[in-house]
C-alpha cells in the first residue's frame, strides 16, 4: 500500500478476522485494536482511542444498531468527524445505505484479495482526506510537455526557484527518473536521490522523506533523480504517489519535473497534481505535440482553468504568429518565455535564470509564472487541493505499477 502510515482505530465485531485488514493498512501504521461483543454502548470504551485516531475501521457482519450507533457518534460527534471506513463481512444489502447515512465514508466488502483489499483501503483513505475541511496540504504542479527539449525542466527549476520568496521550502521532484537534470541545472550534488529514498528501510513519512530532500541557497528543496538509469526501476508509482502525498502535508508547493512522455510515473503525478503547467515550444512539430497533450489532458478530467500554459522560445522567428498559437491550441498561453542566451549561460553555470538574471526577459517570465501561481495557489486547504483530474488512467489505459 502507498499511503502515508496512519494512527488507526480498529474495531472489529466477534467473527471478523483483524489480520487481512491490519495487513492491507501502510507500512508503519500504528493500530489501536478493539471488539464489539454487542450489547451497545461501544463508544463509552472507544472514546480515548478514537481522539488519538486518524481513521476508524469498523469491521462488522452484522446488520446492527451496535455498528450504526458507533458509525454515528464517530462520524459526527468527534472533535473533527472522525473518518469512519466500514468493513463488511458478506453481503451488506440495506445495510450499506444505513452505513452511509450513518456518516460513513466508504464502505468495502469483505473478503478481498489482499492486493485488492488494500487498493480499497488506500482510495477510501484518500478519498476521505480530499473531503477533510481544514487540513492544509499542498499544492502539487506538475510540469509536462509531451516534446523533448522543450524547456520543462528550466521551467521547473526557475519556478521553484522564484517560489522559494513566496513560501518557505517549496520543493522540486525530478521525476525524469533515467536522465533528470534538475541537480545539474541547480548546481547541487545528488548525495541522496530519490532512489536511496525508495531503497531505504523503514516506513515512509514526512520526517523521513524531508531527510532525503537536497537544499539549494535560495530555499527551494529537491529530490533528485537517481544518478544511473539502471535505478529507475525502484520508483514505483506506488511508492512515488505516498511520497508526493508526504511531500503536500509538509510543503505548500511541491513541482514536479518530468520526461517527456507520459510513463506511469507521469500519469501517477498528473494524477495527484492539484495543478498542471503545460510546456510548448513556438515551432510547428511542438505546437502540434502541445496540442494534443492539451486535448489529452482535457479527455482526463483537466479543466483548462487548472492549466498553466508556458509558451517558451515565444519570440523566436518561425513564420508562426501569436493568432497561430492560439487557433492550433484554442487558447492563449498563460506565460511567454523568450529565448535568451542567459539561459545555457545560467545552467552551466548551475544557476537559475530568475537567479542569475532576474530582469531578462526569461527571468521576468519565470518571476511572472511563479507570482501568478502563488497568488492562484497559496494557501489551500484539502478541499481546494483536490487532485483535479478525475478519470485519468482509463483514458490513457495506462496502469500504475
Ligand atoms: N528560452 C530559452 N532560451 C535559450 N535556451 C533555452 C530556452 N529554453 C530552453 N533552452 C535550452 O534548451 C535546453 C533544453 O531545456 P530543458 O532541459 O529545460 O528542456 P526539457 O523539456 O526539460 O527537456 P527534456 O524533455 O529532455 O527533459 C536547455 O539546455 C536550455 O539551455
Ligand atoms: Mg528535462
Amino acid at each position: 500500500m502507498s499511503s502515508v502510515a496512519l494512527k488507526v482505530l480498529l474495531v472489529v465485531e466477534d467473527g471478523v478476522d483483524p489480520a487481512p485488514i491490519e495487513e492491507a493498512l501502510p507500512a508503519g501504521s500504528r493500530v489501536t485494536k478493539s471488539t464489539l461483543h454487542g450489547g451497545g454502548h461501544a463508544w463509552t470504551g472507544l472514546r480515548a482511542a478514537a481522539a488519538e485516531a486518524e481513521l476508524l475501521l469498523l469491521g462488522c457482519s452484522r446488520q446492527d444498531a451496535e455498528a450504526l450507533d458507533l458509525i454515528e457518534t464517530a462520524s459526527r460527534h468527534t472533535e473533527d468527524g472522525l473518518p469512519v471506513v466500514v468493513l463488511y463481512q458478506g453481503s451488506p444489502n440495506g445495510f450499506m445505505q444505513q452505513a452511509f447515512a450513518a456518516g460513513a465514508d466508504d464502505l468495502i466488502t469483505l473478503p478481498q484479495p489482499p492486493l485488492e483489499l488494500s487498493f480499497a483501503l488506500e482510495k477510501a483513505i484518500a478519498r476521505r482526506r480530499g473531503n477533510g475541511q481544514t487540513r492544509r496540504e499542498g499544492a502539487l504542479i506538475t510540469v509536462v510537455g509531451p516534446k523533448g527539449g522543450t524547456g520543462k525542466t528550466l521551467t521547473a527549476c526557475n519556478l521553484g526557484v522564484a517560489l522559494a520568496a513566496h513560501t518557505s521550502a517549496p520543493v522540486v521532484v525530478d521525476l525524469d527518473l533515467q536522465f533528470g537534470d534538475v541537480g545539474l541545472a541547480l548546481g547541487l550534488k545528488p548525495e541522496r536521490t530519490i532512489y536511496d529514498l525508495a531503497t531505504s528501510v523503514g516506513s515512509l513519512d514526512g520526517d523521513k522523506i524531508d531527510g532525503f530532500l537536497t537544499k539549494h541557497d535560495s530555499g527551494l528543496h529537491a529530490l533528485l533523480a537517481p544518478v544511473r538509469p539502471d535505478q529507475a526501476a525502484a520508483v514505483t508509482t506506488q511508492f512515488l504517489r505516498a511520497v508526493l502525498e508526504g511531500l503536500r502535508s509538509r510543503h505548500e508547493f511541491v513541482i514536479v519535473d518530468t520526461p517527456p512522455a507520459f510513463s506511469p510515473e507521469v500519469i501517477a503525478s498528473i494524477d495527484a497534481s492539484t495543478h498542471l503547467c503545460v510546456v510548448g515550444m513556438l515551432d510547428a512539430l511542438s505546437l502540434k505535440d502541445t496540442k494534443i497533450g492539451l486535448e489529452t489532458l482535457s479527455e482526463m478530467g483537466y479543466e483548462p482553468a487548472n492549466i498553466t500554459l508556458v509558451l517558451n522560445r515565444a519570440d523566436t522567428s518561425v513564420g508562426i504568429t501569436q493568432s497561430d498559437v492560439e487557433r492550433v491550441l484554442g487558447r492563449k498561453p498563460d506565460v511567454l518565455v523568450p529565448s535568451d542566451r542567459a539561459i545555457p549561460r545560467a545552467i552551466t553555470e548551475g544557476r537559475a535564470i530568475v537567479a542569475a538574471a532576474p530582469r531578462s526577459g526569461a527571468g521576468r517570465a519565470y518571476l511572472e509564472l511563479a507570482e501568478h501561481l502563488a497568488k492562484a495557489l497559496a494557501p489551500q486547504t484539502s478541499e481546494r487541493a483536490e487532485p483535479a483530474a478525475k478519470a485519468r488512467r482509463s483514458v490513457l489505459g495506462i496502469r500504475g505499477r
